[in-house]
């Protein structure tokens, strides 16, 4: 099997019911984090399930863990010379709030221009929709695949991948694969194809700050009693210096140094410091100076504020001095920082800071690990040489700033790499209000993938 010609053909002539099929997709809230969404979340599960039954691949499996189940498929006709490539994705989506901000609701999934507003489209229903495709489009035409194939479709990524773990421990040998073909990672722009080289880590937590046992009249208390959502926000502060530098004891002990080569790669990426004022509205960039953007972003550690709750947020004025205050703090790792380590400065920080006034109270919500992968790979080459047919360039090699669970997993418990890519793009407003999908680099996308699987 050598020639893509009637698959492609086949994406080409079938582009209008792959995106009916993806509305219905969007359609269904999978919104992991939120009880309430549990039943949908399981819907979605089951929209894959019958996916991959449809365009044939065996064992399709709706498999349980602790959380949300893991979607599990294969096809191992193409014999033992033959790679066996793992697709992943996820079926789970973030939040949609603040809902307010949407021009259409997020699961009522329309086409404004050249894009299909959802929560979910970019981030990543649409990858995993392109994959079936290409898939479906092989089997369709051929009846068979050139190479075998595993699908691995989780429902937790969104919320840190956290039983993930466990389950591809406990599957290790059905998960058996030489490498991951992982779409969850996006592109720099629409007309420059990308291989995602590496990932940032993730450690995630929440901090509460409580100070009096019960809210208190600000009148008859202040003054007397340290307020908590100000020495919750005065610990914050301390945690980054005037340089933007972050000041959690040992944090950068482990980061690895950027080499002059890993550095001249970052200087040669397309992206301009306007471009990114514009995406994203702000008057001006911030943070590390003797960094540039991509390497802030692909390179260097962070620690964010995702979140602020304490006292009165109603309409009008309460004087009061509120008894708690909570922030949800996170921090993005590089090479060879690990959340564990991440966890025990934290809080030494704050067993450091934290003034005798108040009590805190720090849980580490979910980790994920920082990943480099192989850009060496048979996988990478027959990707890049998809990527160069359909879009005529060759793709650009980033480490991006996200983190996807599931990568070091693999590496760790199957010793397989995975190969990052996907057609989202930075201004698909992911995890924020409008949601997009660009489609006709989705398009482009669905046939990359199908001649893909022929470069082997
Ligand atoms: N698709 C993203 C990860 C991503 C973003 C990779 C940008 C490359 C570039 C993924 O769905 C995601 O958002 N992951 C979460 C994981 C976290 C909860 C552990 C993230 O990065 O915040
Ligand atoms: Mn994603």
């Amino acid at each position: 099997m050598t020639d893509s010609t009637k698959a492609v053909e086949y994406v080409r002539s079938n582009g209008k019911r792959f995106l009916d099929e993806l509305k219905e997709f969007v359609a269904i809230p999978s919104v992991s984090t939120l009880d309430e969404h549990k039943p949908d979340v399981r819907r979605a599960a089951d929209w894959v399930a019958t996916q991959l039954r449809s365009i044939k691949m065996k064992k399709v499996m709706i498999m349980p863990t602790k959380g949300h189940p893991v979607v599990y498929g294969e096809w191992l006709g193409a014999g033992k010379s033959a790679p066996t490539v793992m697709i992943y994705g996820h079926y789970d989506v973030q939040p949609v709030d603040p809902i307010q901000l949407w021009k259409s609701d997020p699961f009522k999934p329309v086409a404004r221009g050249e894009y299909l507003f959802a929560r979910g489209a970019s981030d990543m229903k649409g990858q995993v929709v392109a994959s079936i495709k290409a898939v479906e489009a092989i089997m369709r035409t051929e009846g068979k695949l050139p190479v075998n194939i595993k699908w691995l479709v989780e429902g937790e990524e969104e919320i840190g991948s956290e039983h993930l773990d466990e389950f591809i421990k406990k599957n290790k040998k059905l998960l058996a694969c030489d490498f991951c073909l992982n779409p969850d990672a996006g592109m720099i722009a629409a007309d420059k194809p990308t291989i995602t080289t590496g990932l940032r880590g993730l450690a995630y937590f929440e901090l509460y700050v409580y100070g009096p046992d019960k809210d208190l009249h600000s009148g008859l208390f202040g003054g007397t009693i340290h307020n908590p959502a100000q020495a919750l926000i005065e610990l914050i502060a301390g945690m980054h210096d005037k340089n933007g530098k972050i000041t959690l004891p040992g944090f950068y002990d482990n980061v690895r140094k950027l080499s002059k080569k890993e550095h001249e790669d970052f200087k040669r990426l397309p992206t301009s410091n306007k471009e990114l004022i514009q995406m994203t509205g702000v008057p001006a960039l911030w943070g590390e100076p003797k960094f540039i953007p991509a390497e802030r972003v692909g390179a260097r550690p962070t620690l964010e504020v995702n979140g602020l709750l304490s006292g009165f947020t109603g309409q009008g004025s309460k004087t009061v001095l509120p008894a708690w205050a909570m922030a949800k703090i996170s921090c993005r790792l590089v090479p060879d920082q690990t959340p564990e380590e991440t966890e025990k400065q934290l809080r030494a920080y704050l067993k450091e800071h934290a003034p005798k006034t108040i009590k805190w109270k720090l849980t580490n919500l979910h980790n994920a690990g920082a990943a480099l992968t192989n850009t060496e790979s048979a996988g990478v080459k027959a990707l890049s040489k998809a990527l160069e047919t359909v879009w005529g360039k060759r793709p650009y090699f980033k480490r991006e700033g996200g983190s996807i669970g599931s990568v070091v997993l693999l590496q760790k418990y199957v010793g397989a790499d995975s190969l990052l890519t996907g057609f989202g793009l930075p201004d698909d407003n992911v995890h924020s209000p409008n949601e997009r999908l660009h489609l006709p680099t989705w398009y482009k996308g669905i046939e990359a993938f199908t001649r893909f699987f022929y470069n082997f």
